[in-house]
């Protein structure tokens, strides 16, 4: 982490007790923390890498409607659960004009991609017939790892920390999509052959969702006690971690 957070005192200091402006300041690092994420430059200019990257985040996004219905489910207060249920409405694909039946499930759209690059001319030269399953397998377990961390903030049944940690998913999102799209631009004609409506969907709707999200946190915010803002704190840093730790871990495994 403190690569990125360049002072780590400040970012003890943040989770004072309490403590509005230095919360302003731990909102602001939360998406950084993994678009600085070394791992965007290694994927950049070597397609190997940005293929096996993006099978790696296959499972991530596979299983985030499960985890968005759980977070859903675990929430007391009203206002959010509305909020929330909008959006795994929009993560199963039947709100708005997604009109393509299961095929508009995010998770779907995403294998949709997958399958689509699988069938570029340049996929094989970059990743063999035998490596699939077993990226398919590490997929899993990086998703297995993340969603776990995301689980047991949502088991301490506190809606500003379990809020404010989802948040910490939302506002990397749309910023993350429109780098990986850039870098997959650069890999010549295949580009053409790609599905990216999954990456171009997501540029839009999750600046919608980050700042629907913050605005719920800002709302959650001020008619919170002390103690709640320190939740919110918490849970914002749990989120940070596990996804600094998502990208690592599938750095990790990029070759
Ligand atoms: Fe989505
Ligand atoms: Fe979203």
């Amino acid at each position: 982490m403190s690569a990125v957070l360049k002072n780590d005192s400040q970012i003890l200091h943040a989770i004072s007790l309490g403590n509005q402006s230095d919360l302003d300041d731990l909102m602001r690092l939360r998406s950084g923390l993994v678009c600085n994420h070394q791992i965007n430059a290694e994927i950049k200019n070597d397609v190997a890498k940005l293929f096996r990257f993006f099978e790696l985040y296959a499972y991530f996004v596979y299983n985030f409607s499960f985890y968005v219905c759980e977070l859903f489910t675990s929430l007391k207060d009203d206002g959010l659960k509305v909020i929330i249920y909008e959006n795994l409405l929009e993560e199963l694909g039947v709100s708005g004009n997604q009109s393509g039946g299961w095929r508009s499930h995010h998770g779907e759209m995403y294998r949709q991609f997958i399958q689509s690059l699988r069938q570029t001319s340049i996929y094989p030269t970059v990743i063999l017939p035998d490596e699939i399953s077993i990226l398919e397998s590490k997929s899993k377990k990086i998703s297995e790892h993340f969603y776990s961390i995301h689980r047991q903030i949502i088991a301490e049944e506190q809606d500003s920390q379990s809020l404010a940690a989802f948040s910490t998913i939302e506002c990397w999102v749309s910023q993350q999509y429109g780098l990986w799209k850039n870098y997959l631009s650069n890999i010549g004609e295949d580009f053409q052959h790609i599905d990216i409506r999954t990456i171009d969907m997501h540029c839009v709707c999750d600046v919608e969702h980050s700042a629907s999200l913050d605005a719920l946190l800002s709302c959650q915010i001020t008619r919170a006690n002390p103690e709640s803002i320190y939740g919110i704190k918490i849970g914002i840093l749990r989120g940070m971690s596990a996804s600094e730790q998502m990208f690592t871990d599938i750095r990790e495994l990029l070759g």
